[in-house]
């Protein structure tokens, strides 16, 4: 009998091992099972280059995860003859891993963590950090299955966009958020910080930006009521000041994701006009906006404007080391160009046919000055219209128009694919009777799951300009960090999924099981994901 038990107890064992080797999200794209077992026990070392100042931040938080797990702190040793019973941390010289990817196997006597980057080793410390036992109390041996992954991703951006103009959130959220971006291998956190309803961004040169521009009178409270809207009253405001940015950048270094900050222009400016009225095209003032929507108030073409914008860029270029800056473009609407009289000369004197030609040719002039400092552009869509800048990268956001895309593609700029029906994580995701109010829509956890972010009509070739995607998280009626993990969380799982497995490996019946299990982390972390408050549809 005792035989039979044993015999049982082992079963039961390896068959749980077995499931662990489903755990990973975004899933690896080459997992290969192997007979055995690791255990991490209290003498399990960790090796790895004790020079390599780098490979240390990335050890580091594989230690933490094993400290919450176990409780205990593995010892440290420098690369050395000790095989086994060890996690040994390596760079490597793979062609094939590229800049992201990783070597990751676990033996019955040693786990083996390659890379050629740091980039890649932090990778694989967050597939090994999903493979601990989640699901249960923190114990003082853990049990992972063998396996040999060797993995890296299918598009080199891979992010998440958070408004903070419409709500600030403060640092701490902005930081647990970063945290969380990693663990689903999300490079790019698009950062948009000026618009409207708020400018969240200390710049020296201009003061008033964050004394005026930073703070609304009152908000909106229920903005369906059409001409009748309400209003709470109630001064509304924040910003970062600019040692805040530092901390948070350096943060998010270390967890290999790069900040691309969006000031937005030459629409959404009616915050920066608001502090300095110069800047508008319009003579009467204005004050920072209270409700939501598409506002009139565009940056005036004016010299006057570029010396403020270089000078907002300069500043924003030091604070921000990425490669790109976003400079928005995005729904700005002509009126008041077409109703300026000293504008429309401008247009005139340009030899421009219109104002479409005059956005184009404002962004143009934007992004030779960011060329001129080392720096790329990205824009949303509409810098397409009048004419695509040279060398600028295109955000595509309006599912319900295509032609920008099929534009930018053709005229091969770098095009990240982000529309409204499968990554605008504002919208609705349970059942709308059910859900606290969003700005609409209907975006399901698989529908993200099924979006595929090479548009049909891209030539293999064509395919290449595609970097990738993102979620975008637009805050009118997200006021609360909570809220704002409601709505990320897991959709942003099944987007982590899309941009980092190749296609053919995809699978939404094996993406549901293992998200069972990063709902575990979730817990752990506190994250207040949709499911958690209220029954998530898919
Ligand atoms: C956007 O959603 N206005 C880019």
């Amino acid at each position: 009998m005792k035989k039979v038990i044993a015999i049982f107890l082992f079963l039961v064992a390896e068959l749980s091992v077995f499931a662990q080797s489903t755990k990973i999200i975004p899933y690896p794209n080459n997992v290969k099972e192997l007979e055995g077992v690791f255990t991490i026990n209290k003498q399990t070392s960790i090796q790895y280059d004790l020079f390599n100042d780098t490979l240390k931040r990335s050890v580091s938080f594989f230690r933490e995860a094993i400290q919450t797990q176990s409780g205990f702190r593995l010892p440290v040793i420098a690369n050395s003859s000790k095989l086994t019973n060890s996690v040994i941390f390596r760079i490597v010289n793979v062609d094939s891993l590229g800049k992201e990817g990783y070597i990751l196997k676990i033996q019955p006597n040693q786990i083996e963590v390659s890379a050629n980057t740091q980039n890649g080793i932090f990778y694989a410390v967050q597939s090994l950090v999903q493979l601990l036992p989640w699901e249960s109390k923190p114990q003082n041996i853990i049990s992972l299955a063998c396996k040999e992954i060797a993995d890296s991703p299918r598009f080199p951006w891979r992010g998440m966009m958070l408004d903070c103009s419409r709500y600030f959130f403060p640092t701490g959220f902005i930081k647990k958020l970063l945290d969380n971006l990693a663990l689903h291998k999300i490079n790019t956190f698009h950062w948009h910080l000026t618009d409207d309803p708020g400018w969240r961004i200390e710049i020296k040169a201009f003061p008033e930006l964050t004394n005026k521009g930073a703070y609304r009178k009152e908000t909106v409270v229920d903005s369906r009521t059409g001409s009748l809207l309400k209003f709470d009253g109630k001064r509304y405001g924040g910003f970062y000041t600019q040692q805040e940015l530092k901390e948070i950048v350096k943060y998010a270094a270390d967890r290999f994701i790069t900040i691309v900050p969006e000031i937005e222009m030459p629409g959404h400016a009616q915050a920066a006009i608001a502090s300095y009225p110069w800047l508008g095209s319009t003579d009467v003032p204005t004050e920072v906006a209270t409700s939501w929507g598409v506002k009139p108030y565009l940056y005036n073409p004016f010299d006057t404007t570029f010396y403020f914008l270089e000078k907002v860029l300069t500043e924003v270029f030091e604070l921000f080391p990425g490669e790109y800056v976003h400079i928005g473009g995005d729904e700005a609407i002509k009126d008041q160009w077409i109703a300026n009289p000293k504008i429309q000369e401008k247009i005139r004197v340009l030899g421009l046919k219109n104002e479409h030609e005059l956005q184009s040719w404002f962004i143009r002039r934007v992004q030779q000055f960011a060329q001129s400092r080392g720096k790329k552009i990205i824009g949303w869509d509409e810098i397409t219209e009048g004419g695509t800048p040279k060398d600028a990268a295109i955000m595509y956001w309006r599912s319900d128009h295509p032609e920008p895309l099929v534009e930018a593609v053709k005229g091969n700029h770098p095009v990240v694919v982000t529309p409204t029906e499968f990554c605008y994580f504002d919208y609705y995701q349970a059942l709308p009777s059910k859900e606290p109010l969003a700005i609409g829509g209907y975006l399901t956890l698989d529908k993200v799951y099924s979006f595929e972010p090479i548009p049909s009509f891209c030539s293999k070739e064509q395919a290449k300009q595609i970097m990738g995607t993102q979620a975008n998280l637009w805050t009118e009626f997200i006021s609360t960090p909570e809220y704002a993990e409601y709505m990320l969380f897991p959709r942003l799982a099944a987007l982590a999924e899309v941009a980092w497995t190749y296609k053919e490996r995809k699978d939404y019946t094996g993406f549901t099981k293992r998200l069972n299990s990063l709902l575990n982390i979730y817990k752990a972390k506190g994250i207040k994901y949709c499911g958690e408050l209220l029954p998530c549809a898919n």
